[in-house]
């Protein structure tokens, strides 16, 4: 007999400790497994769902090697981790998905960039930047939108410049300038593939950005196009999971530009933001679909059940310290609100501190109380700024 496992199923390393960790190491109890997170922060948002922790950097290499030879496989939820360690600990047998080699070539936005291209993924036009240069920029015509080659996220390492003027704020650091895309929406696609390659996609969604901070504000699953573009979108994602050959869950951001056309943003080879509302809206949450795919195990059902909305909770501008959740109980007296706190210390403006995803029949009354479900709950502070 194969189809027997030991208990726990597998001990799982988990790089980084923060929210996508935390919900990871939630679907890995319910199957069974044990996690150690490596996380820098004590008592970090996954640390203390999974109760075991190697507080260091994530890019430490004796760090690394401890979790790595105290776990049966090795996962991560964030991507600026350093690659050199975990490509030599896979060349000593030890199983890290996704691989390091993709890990290397996605974090690197340029080489990301470069990849699409040579899969003939459609990507907005780009070219390489290592130094600023007003004169290249003018070049390569406005409005553009600059970003760093590593270390960016949520909206942090991309400046958008409608003219010449906006050259004045650009990022002092190796990167490239692309085409600004006119898009009608932004969507993302979720892929699982597992070790053997099979593929699993979940239906489109839709994301809807604050205006300051770029962090993802509002999402509405399944997004609102046609049957269509919906599945074109999918089989685009499946294409771009397939081309990096990936293991794990995968989130595809896209832009349908107002022409109709769909462009592959950006990759992120881990769990995703835009993901949240599969733990109550589909059969299969993003995370136990992630745990399925480098465990080798078969892909979940990935249908959405129930309409769903998802908001972001931020830390109120105005607040830091301790967290103070003002109108938790008035959104929990609505109907199909489920809300998560991430467990975080501190709070800051802007910081990511929980999420609120919203079931309803259709995705009006979903979007309506969503719509409530902000005007009602704050992440405040203890101190005021
Ligand atoms: N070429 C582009 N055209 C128009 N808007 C863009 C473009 N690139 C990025 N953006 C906007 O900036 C946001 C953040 O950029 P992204 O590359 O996804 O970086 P991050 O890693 O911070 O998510 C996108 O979600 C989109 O709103
Ligand atoms: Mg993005």
């Amino acid at each position: 007999m194969d189809d027997i496992y030991p208990y726990p199923v597998a001990r799982i390393g988990l790089i980084g400790g923060g929210q996508l960790g935390r919900m990871l190491v939630k679907a890995a109890k319910r199957l069974g497994c044990t996690c150690v997170v490596l996380d820098p922060l004590q008592g970090s948002p996954a640390g203390q769902v999974a109760g075991h922790q190697i507080v260091g950097d994530y890019s430490d290499p004796a760090m690394l090697r401890e979790l790595a030879e105290s776990c049966d496989i090795v996962t991560f939820e964030l991507e600026d981790i350093e690659t050199e360690t975990l490509l030599a600990l896979e060349a000593e047998g030890h199983r890290i998905y996704p691989r390091p080699q993709l890990l290397a070539t996605i974090q690197d936005k340029y080489r990301q960039k470069q990849f699409l291209r040579d899969a003939g993924i459609p990507t907005s036009e780009f070219i390489d930047m290592p130094r600023p240069d007003a004169a290249a920029f003018a070049r390569f015509g406005y409005p553009l939108v600059q970003k760093a080659r590593r270390g960016g996220y949520d909206g942090r390492g991309v400046v958008v410049m409608a003219d010449e003027g906006g050259f004045a704020n650009h990022l002092p650091v190796p990167g490239f300038v692309e085409r600004f895309v006119e898009a009608d929406k932004e969507l993302a696609v979720l892929v699982a593939r597992n070790v053997a390659g099979e593929c699993r996609v979940y239906p489109t969604v839709e994301m809807r950005f604050h205006p300051h901070d770029n962090v993802l504000d509002f999402l509405v699953a399944p997004a609102s196009v046609s049957p269509e573009v919906a599945s074109h979108a999918e089989a685009l994602a499946v294409r771009t999971v397939e081309a990096m050959q990936g293991v794990g869950v995968f989130g595809i951001e896209m832009f349908l530009s107002t022409a109709g056309e769909l462009l592959v943003n950006e990759v992120a080879p881990r769990t995703h933001n835009s993901g949240h509302h599969t733990i109550e809206a589909c059969v299969t949450d993003q995370f136990e679909q992630h745990l399925r795919a480098i465990l080798g195990l078969p892909l979940g059902d990935t249908r959405q059940l129930i309409p769903a909305t998802m908001v972001n909770l931020l830390g109120e501008p105005g607040y830091e310290g301790r967290p103070v959740i003002a109108g938790l109980a008035a959104v929990l007296a609505i109907a199909g609100v489920c809300v998560h706190i991430y467990g975080k210390a501190v709070t800051k403006p802007g910081r990511k501190m929980g999420h609120v995803t919203v079931i309803d029949d259709t995705l009006e009354a979903a979007c309506e109380k969503a719509q409530r479900v902000k005007t009602l709950i704050k992440i405040l502070g203890d101190k005021q700024l």
